[in-house]
């Protein structure tokens, strides 16, 4: 960190205690990375009102980063002094992370606890096998209307959490999706309030025909933030940041609406409200799929996807995410964008919304569009704009893309390989005494079972035998009670063939009834 640095960032921190001094404001608590704190430490320590007794281990990828990090305690002000000053001069040394608690600071930056093995839905199965519903419509993917969702987005003033810019980039969103899925009875679109600020998140829900209590989440933020100035009309056009996430999320619906596409499993895209000020929007709706124990199968975070400052076309952000499904996200981008190239690195904080649901022990992914530091350089400024970019929307196109495939390939899944149906034939016949009868091949298949059910009057017995057709003294299974009410079943653990015999053993009128798993 060079001096200069340190420099502006005390001065942030100054500037907001004075603030502080003035105004009436509320505690909060924040998580920091080492190099933040060290140095807040060293030089404005009144600065941290109250450091958490805990100076937590942090995640794993952040330790293998040598990074650890502190929760503390500080005025609201301060954070947003801070945040600017971490943004402008520090982005490669850390972020900071809201909380509303000093245990919710805890949980949230303490290594992501598994979910309970009762509750945890077993991994989903990452093999690629939707060729031929993917291909079509990643042909269909049209980069200029990616361009036109960032310009329609980027024309408010500003999409601050708490500015009436902000809520209405929100309800514009939500009419936006709902006017793309008219027509669709399987796709909502709802908006989730929070507690403590008026921008509401935007929820698409595009219900499982098969298996909807699995969900397959996509999402980016649809705020935005100038972090040299939070009014109403403080230009924050958020072109890339994160304008390009939600515009490439809805190419991606574009073109599902478009084929007719319904998911076996639940798909969800979310426009996250306030991730600017700490992935407050992202937290809640992460807790709350947590505390409802939804079967959130995985999670992708679209945030930054326009502007290509690095050698590779994507970065698979490896902190804060899921070693397996970024290994499934890129052997999605080789199958079916093998043109591009992969790139991995680290945020080395909780830098966007996948690490909010990560910490809820979820599997998440951020495939971001450069590596740390070569990303857009204009953002969180006035100057994050379309035009920034190029005015085109080439490199999101790429990330809608990805994201398609993985809607797709997760979303397409059902409850498993159901196994084939039992097969039930019913037969009625009668015997006189000492008269036989028989029944089969049926053609039972490995694992399964065969099962004879014998009732009537009189007396009937049974016998089942896999070699061929029994005999009174030769079978597998023999059932010769009193009655015509009889049972047998016998197993099987390759494919074979079951054969019954019905023997009369007074007169007799039955119903057999065989059931087995046919080959
Ligand atoms: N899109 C950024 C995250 C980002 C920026 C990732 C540059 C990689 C490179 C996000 O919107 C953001 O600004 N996050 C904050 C942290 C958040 C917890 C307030 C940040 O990066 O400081
Ligand atoms: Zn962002």
């Amino acid at each position: 960190m060079t001096p200069r640095i340190i420099a502006v960032l005390i001065a942030g921190l100054l500037a907001g205690a004075s603030a502080a001094a003035q105004t009436q404001s509320n505690k909060v608590w924040i998580s920091v990375g080492d190099a933040a704190y060290a140095e807040l430490q060293k030089v404005a320590p009144q600065a941290l009102s109250r450091e958490s007794r805990a100076t937590l281990a942090a995640p794993q990828a952040l330790v293998a980063g040598q990074e650890r990090l502190h929760l503390v305690e500080v005025d609201e002000q301060q954070m947003l002094a801070l945040s600017a000053a971490v943004h402008r001069n520090l982005r490669r040394c850390g972020g900071f992370m809201f909380h509303t608690s000093e245990a919710e600071g805890i949980a949230a930056v303490s290594a992501p606890k598994q979910r309970s093995a009762l509750l945890a839905p077993a991994r989903p199965s990452y093999v690629i096998d939707q060729q031929s519903v993917v291909n079509p419509m990643l042909a269909q993917m049209q980069a200029s209307n990616i361009g036109q969702t960032i310009i329609d987005m980027s024309s408010y003033a500003n999409r601050y959490y708490t500015t009436n810019n902000g809520v209405n980039a929100s309800n514009w969103l939500k009419q936006r999706w709902t006017t793309m899925a008219a027509g669709r009875s399987d796709i909502a679109v709802t908006q989730y309030t929070h507690s403590g600020w008026p921008q509401k998140s935007v929820i698409l829900t595009i219900t499982g025909t098969d298996n909807p209590n699995e969900v397959v989440v996509l999402g980016g933020h649809l705020d935005s933030i100038n972090l040299s100035g939070t009014s109403e009309t403080t230009r924050a056009p958020g072109a890339d940041d994160d304008a390009s996430g939600i515009a490439s999320m809805t190419e991606v619906l574009r073109v599902m609406v478009a084929s007719g596409y319904k998911p076996r499993r639940t798909i969800k895209m979310i426009g996250y409200s306030a991730e600017e000020v700490g992935l407050r929007g992202s937290q809640d709706i992460a807790q709350n799929h947590k505390t409802n124990n939804v079967n959130v199968v995985g999670v992708m975070q679209l945030d930054m996807t326009n502007y290509k400052g690095s050698v590779n076309d994507i970065y698979l952000y490896t902190d804060y995410t899921d070693n397996a499904q970024n290994t499934f996200v890129a052997n999605l981008i080789t199958t079916y964008l093998p043109t591009l190239k992969i790139g991995y690195d680290k945020c080395g904080y909780a830098c966007s919304d996948h690490a909010s649901w990560t910490s809820a022990g979820y599997w998440s992914s951020m495939p971001f569009e450069a590596a740390m530091g070569e990303d857009d350089p204009y953002i969180h400024t006035a100057n994050d704009t379309y035009a920034n970019s190029g005015n085109q929307a080439d490199h999101a196109l790429k990330f809608a893309r990805m994201a398609l495939a993985y809607a797709v390939e997760l979303g397409s899944d059902g409850p498993g390989v159901t196994p084939p149906a039992e097969r039930t034939e019913t037969v009625t016949g009668s015997l006189t005494k000492g008269q036989t009868r028989a029944y089969g091949p049926y053609k039972v298949a490995a694992n399964g079972s065969f099962k004879a059910a014998l009732s009537g009057s009189g007396d009937t017995d049974l016998y089942v035998r896999k070699a061929g057709t029994p005999t009174t003294t030769s079978y597998d299974c023999k059932s010769d009670g009193p009655t015509t009410t009889e049972n047998c079943t016998v197993s099987y653990t390759a494919n074979g063939n079951a054969y019954v015999l019905l023997n009369g053993y007074a007169a007799s009128s039955y119903t057999l009834t065989v059931t087995y798993l046919p080959q």
